[in-house]
């Protein structure tokens, strides 16, 4: 098949780039590269370096020649600075999708396979597994700018006929098992990079946010899913979407708490980890993991990376390699393919 990816520069957007060429599809990116890397996306792709903003130059593209699927990852994701820039978030996040999803309509395109998330069932205290047909709560702009886009689809189903599927994850971590690409967020706020830096000696000690949650260990529990098995969960979708449109949760199924995810570096890694307790944050839940009986059940998939030392694993070993990640390759308009391998931290 013929794929455009938005957003193929990104951290999940270039693992399903790489998992699309694995599958023998031919793949094609839009990116503005403000939080993605050149670096990231293989050579040998078409890259079209452009803002979802620019709805001509979308139209261009989706115009100009067929796609068999559209796979939208574009996006700004970070709950806290949506809180304190809203309207920036629901422009950067709602009106380019709707410049892509109106361009990819009006063009024929049949499939749109889309980045949802599970923030938007908000943070309220929950003890079992969000099922699929839990309620949509946003709270932050962030979780309500991916609902917003997920009912367009909904319209552009009823009225142009094209198929889409929102599939609705937390933490996706770990890296390509083949040591091809890994995780890199200009800032970091996720728990599993933050901490494999500090055990690594590239950054401080780690904060642990609370510790009198009632959960097994007192410290939250989160759902972390591998990134090569969301890939799986996204080229599987593709399949379906010939049928019907479909909204899917998908979570690797087992909560992992923080403690969980400290001991599995210093297990992986056979070093200490630095760390402290640090205060509870405001809203954070005791314990946010998603139920994926649905996709489960009609696409066949499962997790393949599930337990939390292979996904600690795959990670540390990208970051060895490369411990300044991508930050140094090309900017926009720099067409320089740069090599992805760097110099291997000594442990
Ligand atoms: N990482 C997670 O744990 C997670 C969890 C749930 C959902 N998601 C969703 O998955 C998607 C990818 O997340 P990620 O962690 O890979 O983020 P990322 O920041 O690494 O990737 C996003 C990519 O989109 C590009 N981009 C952003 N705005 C753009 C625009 N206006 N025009 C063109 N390109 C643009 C960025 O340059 C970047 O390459 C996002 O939509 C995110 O909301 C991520």
């Amino acid at each position: 098949m013929k794929c455009l990816v938005t957003g193929g520069a990104g951290y999940v957007g270039s693992h399903v780039v790489i998992g699309l060429l694995d599958a023998g599809h031919e793949v094609a990116v839009i990116d503005n590269l403000s939080t993605g890397y050149r670096a990231a996306v293989p050579s040998g792709v078409r890259f079209f370096p452009l803002d979802l903003l620019d709805a001509e130059a979308i139209n261009k593209i989706l115009a100009s020649e067929k796609w068999d699927v559209v796979l939208h990852f574009a996006a700004l994701s970070l709950v806290n600075e949506s809180m304190r820039k809203p309207f920036y978030y629901l422009r950067q996040n709602y009106i380019t999708a709707l410049n892509l999803i109106e361009a990819c309509a009006q063009n024929g395109v049949r499939r749109f396979v889309f980045s949802s998330t599970a923030a938007l069932f908000g943070g309220k205290e929950r003890f079992s597994l969000i099922p699929d047909n839990a309620r949509v709560e946003a709270s932050s702009p962030y979780g309500e700018s991916k609902f917003l886009i997920e009912r367009a689809l909904v319209w552009a189903d009823q009225i142009y006929g094209m198929r889409s599927a929102s599939l609705r994850y937390f933490n996706a971590a770990g890296a390509d098992p083949l040591g091809r690409l890994g995780e890199e967020h200009t800032p970091e706020t996720h728990l599993i990079p933050l901490a494999i830096d500090t055990v690594l000696g590239l950054r401080g000690k780690l904060k642990i946010f609370g510790n009198d949650y009632p959960t097994r260990d007192g410290t939250c529990i989160r759902d972390y899913i591998h990134v090569t098995d969301l890939a799986d969960a996204y080229i599987r979708v593709i399949e379906l979407l010939d049928r019907r449109s479909v909204t899917y949760n998908l979570g690797n199924g087992l909560g992992f708490t923080n403690m969980e995810v400290v001991q599995a570096i210093e297990h992986v890694s056979g070093r200490k980890l630095p760390w402290e307790w640090a205060p509870r944050r405001t809203g954070d839940p005791s314990m946010l993991v998603a139920d994926s009986a649905l996709i489960r059940r009609e696409t066949g998939w499962s997790p393949h990376y599930s337990s939390i030392d292979i996904i600690v694993e795959t990670a540390l070993q990208w970051r060895k390699r490369n411990p300044h990640g991508y930050r140094k390759q090309a900017g926009i308009g720099q067409e320089k393919w740069s090599p992805i391998f760097g110099q291997e931290v000594e442990l």
